[in-house]
C-alpha cells in the first residue's frame, strides 16, 4: 500500500473517531473569512457522458418501467414513486404515446413480510415543441407518479413498479421512511447537491454521495444540462456563445431520460427532493417552460398547501424543509409569497425545530459568476425568512462551494441563516474560480440581473466596510468559506440545537470533509415568531 493511501487511511479514521472534537461551531464565530487556493490539478475537465454509454441506455423492453425514482410527501406516511414505461420519441413526426394504455400501479410491503399493499396513480406524456424549420420535437415515454399511504415512520419498506396486466413490472426496490418528526428525531444524513449535470464528474460527485448513506437527498436546481444540446444532439459548453442564430434556446430531451437511467440505482431506493434551476427552464412553443421538470419529478405540492410544482414543503423528523421558486414571481402580491407566509405561520418550531430553505440562485455568493443575480429575490423575501429564523439556507447555480457566517441584510448577525451554496455538483459548464472582490473582477451592476427573473435591485451597499460601493475588495466577512472543487455536502442534525454540516470534495475520500462545521441553533437567544403551529 502505497504511503499516500496510509496518509488517507488515517486522515479518514481521525475523521471516523474524532466525534466533532475539534469541529468548528457557528456560535464561536463570526470567522474570519477562508478562501482555499484553486488546486488546478483538480478542476477536472468536465465531459457529458454520451449516450452509447451503457449507464444512460435504455436496458428495458416493451413497457417495463425504467428510471425509477422516489420522492418525499409532506410527512413520514407518505412517499411518492415514480418511472417511466415506452419510448421517447423524437423528430419531426412524432406521435404521443397514450398515458391510459399502461397502468399506473405500485405493490409495497414492510420489508421482511409479503408485498400485500397497491397503491394506484396517473400518468402522463408531455412534448416539448420547436415549430421551426429543421428542428426536431420530442415526446416523452409515459411518466408515472404513484403516491404510497400510511406508512410507518423510519421504517424498512419493498415494492415493485409497473403494470402487472402487461406483466411488466419492475424488480424489488427498497426505501425506507422517515422519521416522525419531533425535536428528537432525525434522518441520519441528508445529502445535498446542486447543478449535477451528466459527466465523469457528477458520476464522481455521485458516488461519493452514495457511499456516505444518504437517507434523503435535496438537489438545489440544475439537474439534466439538456438545454445544453440542439435538438439534433448536437452539444456545446457554452449555448449561447455557440448557438446563438438558432430561432429559440434548444434542448435535447433525450438528456432528460439519459440522466433518470443513471440516477435510478441511487434515487429508486433514496427519495430525492428537487427545486427548480434556470437550466430547467427550457422555453418551447407557446411560451411554454419549466415543462419536463414539472413532469418528470413528483412533488407534495397540493399536499403543503401550494398550488406549483415550483415552490412546496415538508418534514424530515425534526426538520421543516422549505423549496423556493427563485424563476416565477416572489414578489410579496404575489402566490407564492402568500403560500410562504401561510406555511412558515403553520411551523409548529417545539415538532420541527429546525427550519431549512432551499432555492437555486444563491443570495450570499461571492464569486463572479451569478454576483448579486437574484438580489430582488433578497429584497423581497430576505424579511420573512430572517423574522421566521430560518436556519439554514442552501443554494445552488454558483459552480463552487461557500459557506457564511451567519448574516441578515449584508451584516453579521447572530440570528440570521448560515447559507450555503453547493453549485458545485460537476456538470459541463466551467467551474467557477473567480471572485468579485479580487482587482478587476467586480461586475457593472447593469449586467448582474438575471433576465428571466427581471428587475434591477443590486445597489451599492450603504453600510459596512464595501458602503457606497458594489463589491468588497476582499472577502467580505460574511463569507466564511470558499472553495473552487467539485464535491457534495452531508448534513446531520444531532438533536434541537446541533447539526455537523460537511462538504466532501470528489478528490478527497468520500468520508473527509473539505469543510465542516457544527452549525448551532440558539432558540433562547434567537426566538423564531410564535406560530399558530
Ligand atoms: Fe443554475
Amino acid at each position: 500500500m502505497g504511503s499516500i493511501w496510509v496518509t488517507l487511511l488515517f486522515i479518514s479514521s481521525i475523521m471516523v473517531v474524532d466525534g466533532g472534537v475539534g469541529i468548528p461551531r457557528t456560535i464561536d464565530g463570526p470567522f474570519k473569512p477562508v478562501t482555499v487556493p484553486l488546486d488546478k490539478s483538480f478542476r477536472g475537465h468536465a465531459v457529458d457522458i454520451p449516450d452509447t454509454d451503457p449507464l444512460v441506455q435504455r436496458t428495458v423492453q416493451g413497457f417495463q418501467p425504467e428510471q425509477i425514482s422516489l420522492s418525499l410527501s409532506t410527512s413520514h406516511d407518505s412517499v411518492w414513486v415514480s418511472w417511466i414505461t415506452g419510448e421517447f420519441q423524437i423528430g419531426e413526426n412524432i406521435e404521443p404515446l397514450d398515458p391510459e394504455k399502461v397502468a399506473s400501479i405500485v405493490k409495497y410491503g414492510r420489508f421482511g413480510r409479503s408485498i400485500n399493499r397497491q397503491a394506484v396513480g396517473y400518468s402522463l406524456v408531455y412534448s416539448q415543441l420547436y415549430p421551426f424549420e429543421g428542428l426536431q420535437n420530442y415526446t416523452s415515454g409515459i411518466i408515472h407518479h404513484v403516491r404510497l399511504t400510511g406508512l410507518r415512520a423510519n421504517t424498512l419498506y419493498q415494492y415493485q413498479c409497473g403494470d402487472p396486466s402487461l406483466s411488466a413490472m419492475s424488480d424489488i426496490h427498497y426505501f425506507r421512511t422517515m422519521p416522525v418528526s419531533g425535536p428528537k428525531s432525525y434522518p441520519s444524513r441528508i445529502a445535498v447537491v446542486g447543478d449535477l449535470g451528466l459527466t465523469y464528474n457528477t458520476t464522481s460527485t455521485v458516488d461519493h454521495m452514495a457511499i456516505n448513506h444518504p437517507d434523503l437527498i435535496l438537489l438545489v436546481g440544475d439537474a439534466s444540462y439538456a438545454n445544453m444540446y440542439l435538438t439534433n444532439g448536437t452539444s456545446s459548453d457554452c449555448y449561447s456563445c455557440s448557438f446563438s442564430n438558432t430561432p429559440i434556446h434548444e434542448t435535447y430531451q433525450p438528456r432528460w431520460d439519459y440522466w433518470g437511467r443513471y440516477m435510478e440505482t441511487l434515487i429508486s431506493s433514496v427519495p430525492i427532493m428537487v427545486v427548480e434551476g434556470n437550466h430547467e427552464i427550457e422555453a418551447q412553443a407557446e411560451n411554454k417552460t419549466f415543462v419536463a421538470y414539472s413532469s418528470r419529478f413528483a412533488f407534495p405540492s397540493e399536499e403543503s398547501g401550494s398550488s406549483s410544482t415550483f415552490y412546496y414543503s415538508f418534514n424530515a423528523g425534526g426538520i421543516h424543509f422549505i423549496m423556493l421558486g427563485a424563476y416565477i414571481s416572489y414578489n410579496k402580491s404575489g402566490d407564492q409569497y402568500k403560500w410562504l407566509e401561510r406555511d412558515l405561520a403553520s411551523v409548529d418550531r417545539e415538532v420541527t425545530p429546525w427550519l431549512v430553505a432551499t432555492w437555486h440562485p444563491p443570495w450570499y455568493s461571492t464569486y463572479k459568476s451569478h454576483y448579486r443575480e437574484a438580489e430582488c429575490m433578497r429584497v423581497e423575501m430576505e424579511d420573512l425568512l430572517y423574522t421566521y429564523g430560518v436556519d439554514i439556507v442552501f443554494n445552488g447555480h454558483v459552480h463552487a462551494y461557500e459557506r457564511s457566517n451567519r448574516v441578515y441584510n449584508y451584516t453579521l448577525d447572530p440570528c440570521g441563516p448560515v447559507y450555503i451554496t453547493v453549485g458545485d455538483g460537476g456538470n459541463r459548464e466551467k467551474m467557477a474560480i473567480t471572485h468579485a472582490d479580487e482587482p478587476g473582477n467586480c461586475p457593472e451592476p447593469s449586467t448582474t440581473p438575471d433576465d428571466f427573473m427581471g428587475g434591477f435591485c443590486a445597489f451599492n451597499f450603504t453600510s459596512g466596510p464595501a458602503a457606497g460601493k458594489f463589491c468588497w475588495d476582499q472577502q467580505p466577512d460574511y463569507s466564511a468559506f470558499r472553495e473552487s472543487s467539485f464535491g457534495h455536502g452531508i448534513l446531520e442534525v444531532k438533536n434541537e440545537t446541533h447539526a455537523l454540516w460537511s462538504w466532501h470534495r470528489n478528490q478527497d475520500m468520500y468520508d473527509i470533509a473539505g469543510d465542516a462545521i457544527y452549525i448551532v441553533r440558539q432558540p433562547d437567544k434567537c426566538p423564531p415568531v410564535k406560530t399558530e403551529g
